[in-house]
């Protein structure tokens, strides 16, 4: 065991002196520059947001304290056709990682080339399903050739301009396939040769950086296995030697259309990442810190929601949330402040009650630092460490850099809460007109037919997301139906994901499949004529899976069987007879969404469409950019289930579907779960679709949609995102509880003042104060109601220092408020006030017995 480890060092070293190599890893963490590093690291894709905020993205994560940047390579939409490659735009990896590079950040490169991510194939590109004789994730030699071919193009790409750390770029960090484990079990030997093949041939690309390998615990030296999860503190990496990392902490948790949304408390984030820090993690990645949209055609699933919020410190828009933003900020600087003592030496545990321990670091340097946990989900615990008392909320972990001062406690949020709004702009859109996709002549481009149901990938190559199934049915007329029996029943059965059933031109009905369990079965009676019937099904692929293996076997569309029922020879079988296929939508083929070919057709006022209700109908009109800076979206409730499209950029699959589900508030102690934590239930699971800023001119932007049930563009409106109301809280100091007390760390002085923060978003002032108490008010974030212990100048000071500024910070001392409320209570400050993009720089308010001008 020893030699092997000396082996390994020895190679690294020997790797690093020939490419100047200046990351490594030892078994405490990983080494830059030969510095053993804590590092705090956060995903942001880079598609899933424009390279227009690509720098703002970085920055804010700088500012929240990470060291890392982590992304996923794509590689369906850097190669879209073999061999013809796309790195422009929202896919300029390079843009993007020197902008992390300038950030003074470094970047985890998950190339993959297998991803996951919720992202349509799980970032394979369709084609590779049609090369001879591939089996995807396994020991197959043209899936290895191919996969090889494209890993080799982005690290010779990336070379080509020095960015990996051996040449002074920012990547430390490289991985290679995705949560191989569970696959590796189930394949077995091939499983094992297909990882130590990866393995050498990563290792072989001479990028001086480490590579790593998520969730397999077989994984090849030198490869570090790293552990993804909502938490990770029981994870041990695969070999003494590997350092513990843990490439996914799961912020939050992505939505599909028919759910609810999921929120993760940051109490319990925070805690989660405290314990893998205190029992030895040193790599932390937040999946994810920006989850941002799926654009046009790239959310996997199927069913996965356009947007891919996640509930991350950055919201999909790239605001900050808060408090998830601030609190994490605070454990990070908590963190640091006990680097040196976490990379030096092993924590030693002691119990400090039956659910209570301490993990303490003490290097051979000298220094001390140790992290208190309480496991209790329900009870608050005092204990006592070095001769000192401390207390401990539920679920929690406080954070002593010197063994002796508090500094953070996981479960105390001294961040500001933010409410972010969609608020309307003056922008109309207009006028609306429409084009009918014409189910009766589907007759456009070219149609294929064949005997029997035909697989819809294999016909569409994923290049849209529709297929039509075409045939015709004769039925005759001494049939008992049409003289007073029961009608009969049209049963489709589909492989996924949506059908839309239309009899002789009309809509009868549509059915869909879900994410877990993609098959489903339309059943519905049917009015039909004597002689021939035109049965049309349109099969409808709402973004191809992205888990599992062997995606070469995967089917989509209507398989069969497609049976009448209740004719007088009993059933039908409709599957092999002569069907007609068409390949995407009459619309598509003339390139309706984008503004070269909107003039192809004849366009009618909306009206009439709207009014019917009209199934497949195209839907355009005008409208000119709303002022300022903040983020644009669509409510889309108005409609039903499409794709819109602004200035012929895809902004993404839209579907009002209503999240189902028990939505019943949860508290942030206890193992999480995203069941555990849902909202919006009963509401439409995306309602909202980001409309980026640099995608819209001045004036005269074309939106375009393309929507399939029904629905009344007219009421489509242009929201603003803005964070109009936040709130804080935080509790005075008092000398008796001071070791224990949470406290914002003013690291200009050498003592912990508790100050309340609040800060509005870019371009915005603080406007009111809605509300401010100092004394022991109760309620939370747009409820807070005044106890009889409160200073009365509570809103005047908070007037005088915040209204017409950006960000101010009020210290919570007594001497601050006058005279002490009600002396010998720990009084806390709580605040709400109102942001506003106009500055306000003189008010007049009242207050319970002052009005007071300035
Ligand atoms: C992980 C996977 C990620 C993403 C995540 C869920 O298992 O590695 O790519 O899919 O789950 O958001």
């Amino acid at each position: 065991m020893k030699s092997l480890m000396l082996f390994w060092v020895l190679m690294l070293f020997l790797n690093c002196k020939f490419m100047q190599c200046s990351v490594s890893y030892d078994r405490k963490a990983l080494l830059i520059d030969g510095q053993r590093r804590i590092l705090m690291s956060g995903s942001i894709h880079y598609p899933r947001s424009t390279p227009d905020m690509w720098e703002d993205l970085i920055m804010k994560a700088k500012n929240g304290g990470l060291d890392a940047i982590d992304t996923y390579v794509f590689w369906n939409v850097h190669e879209p056709s073999p061999g013809n490659y796309n790195f422009e735009g929202r896919y300029d990896i390079v843009k993007f990682l020197k902008i992390i590079q300038k950030a003074g950040l470094y970047a985890h490169l998950r190339i993959g080339p297998y991803v996951c991510a919720e992202w349509n194939f799980g970032g394979f590109p369709v084609w590779l399903k049609y090369v001879p004789g591939i089996s995807f994730r396994t020991d197959n030699e043209p899936f290895k050739r191919e996969m090889q071919r494209f890993t080799e193009k982005i690290v010779n790409l990336l070379k080509s301009h020095n960015l990996f750390e051996s040449q002074g770029g920012p990547i430390i960090l490289a991985q290679v396939e995705n949560e191989y484990g569970r696959l590796r079990m189930r394949l077995g030997r091939e499983g094992n040769n297909y990882m130590t093949w990866a393995a050498k041939m990563v290792t072989s690309l001479q990028t001086g950086v480490p590579w790593t390998m998520c969730k397999d615990g077989d994984t090849p030296d030198p490869l570090i296995n790293t552990c993804n999860g909502f938490y990770c503190d029981n994870f041990t990496p695969n070999k003494g030697y590997k350092p513990k990392l843990w490439t996914e902490a799961w912020s939050g948790w992505f939505t599909e259309f028919g759910g609810p949304n999921h929120q993760r408390p940051v109490q319990d984030l925070a805690f989660s990442v405290a314990r893998f820090i205190q029992t030895g993690g040193s790599f932390v990645n937040y999946y994810m810190y920006h989850g941002g949209t799926n654009f046009g055609r790239t959310a996997g699933g199927p069913f996965i929601t356009t947007s891919y919020d996640y509930d991350a410190p950055l919201d999909e828009y790239g605001l900050i949330r808060q408090p998830k933003y601030g609190h994490l900020k605070e454990l990070h600087k908590a963190i640091k402040l006990c680097e040196s003592a976490l990379v030096s030496a092993d924590p030693i545990v002691t119990q400090l009650g039956d659910r209570q321990q301490a993990h303490v670091f003490i290097p051979e340097q000298g220094g001390c630092s140790a992290f208190l946990s309480n496991y209790d989900t329900e009870s608050g615990a005092k204990v006592l460490f070095n001769n000192r008392h401390y207390s401990l909320p539920p679920w929690s972990i406080s954070i002593l850099p010197d063994c002796k001062n508090v500094v953070f406690n996981t479960a105390k949020v001294g961040e500001q809460t933010s409410h972010m709004e969609m608020v309307p702009t003056s922008t109309k859109i207009l006028p609306w007109e429409s084009y009918n996709e014409d189910v009766s002549a589907l007759d456009y481009g070219s149609t294929i037919t064949a005997l029997g149901l035909l697989e819809q990938i294999n016909m569409t190559r994923d290049t849209t997301d529709y297929l039509w199934y075409k045939t015709s049915v004769d039925i005759n007329p001494s049939e008992s139906f049409f003289h007073g029996g029961d009608r009969p029943t049209l049963i489709v059965e589909s492989t996924g994901h949506a059908v839309h059933v239309f009899v002789n031109g009309q809509l009868i009905g549509s059915s869909f499949g879900g994410r877990k369990n993609r098959r489903f079965t339309f059943s519905k009676t049917v009015n039909l004529q004597p002689g021939a019937n035109k049965i049309a099904l349109l099969s409808i692929a709402v973004g191809l899976p992205n888990v599992g293996g062997h995606f070469e076997s995967w089917n989509t569309g209507i398989l069969g069987p497609v049976v009448l029922h209740g004719l007088d020879q009993g059933k039908l079988d409709l599957s092999w007879e002569r069907w007609t296929y068409q390949v995407g939508l009459k619309g598509e083929s003339m390139n309706l969404a984008s503004p070269n070919g909107i003039s192809t057709v004849e366009w009618m006022d909306s009206k009439i469409a709207v009014q019917d209700q009209q199934p497949l109908m195209w839907h355009k009109a005008y409208f000119d950019a709303p002022e300022g800076k903040e983020p644009l979206a669509l409510d889309m409730q108005s409609m039903g289930k499409g794709q819109v499209w602004i200035n012929g950029e895809s902004i993404g699959r839209y579907w009002t579907t209503y999240a189902s589900g028990e939505c019943k508030g949860c508290g942030y102690t206890g193992r999480f779960a995203p069941p555990k934590c849902q909202v919006g239930c009963g509401k439409p699971s995306q309602r909202w679709y980001h409309v980026p800023r640099s995608w819209l001119k001045p004036t005269r932007n074309l939106i375009v949609l393309f929507e399939e049930t029904g629905g009344n563009p007219t009421k489509i409106a242009l929201m603003k995102r803005t964070t109009n109301t936040i709130c804080a809280q935080v509790s005075e100091t008092h000398r008796t509880i001071k070791s224990f007390q949470i406290e914002s760390y003013d690291s200009t002085q050498e003592f912990y003042i508790p100050k309340i923060h609040l800060h509005c978003a870019f371009n915005q002032y603080i406007s009111s104060i809605a509300f401010a108490s100092f004394g022991t008010p109760f309620g939370t974030c747009g409820s807070f109601v005044k106890s009889s212990c409160h200073a009365s100048t509570s809103n005047a000071v908070l007037e005088k220092r915040c209204i017409g500024k950006q960000s101010c910070a009020v210290t919570v001392t007594n001497s601050n408020f006058g005279k002490d409320p009600c002396p010998n209570v720990l009084k806390r400050l709580s605040v709400q006030a109102i942001c506003a993009s106009t500055k306000s720089t003189a008010t007049t308010t009242t207050t319970n017995q002052t009005t007071i001008h300035y």
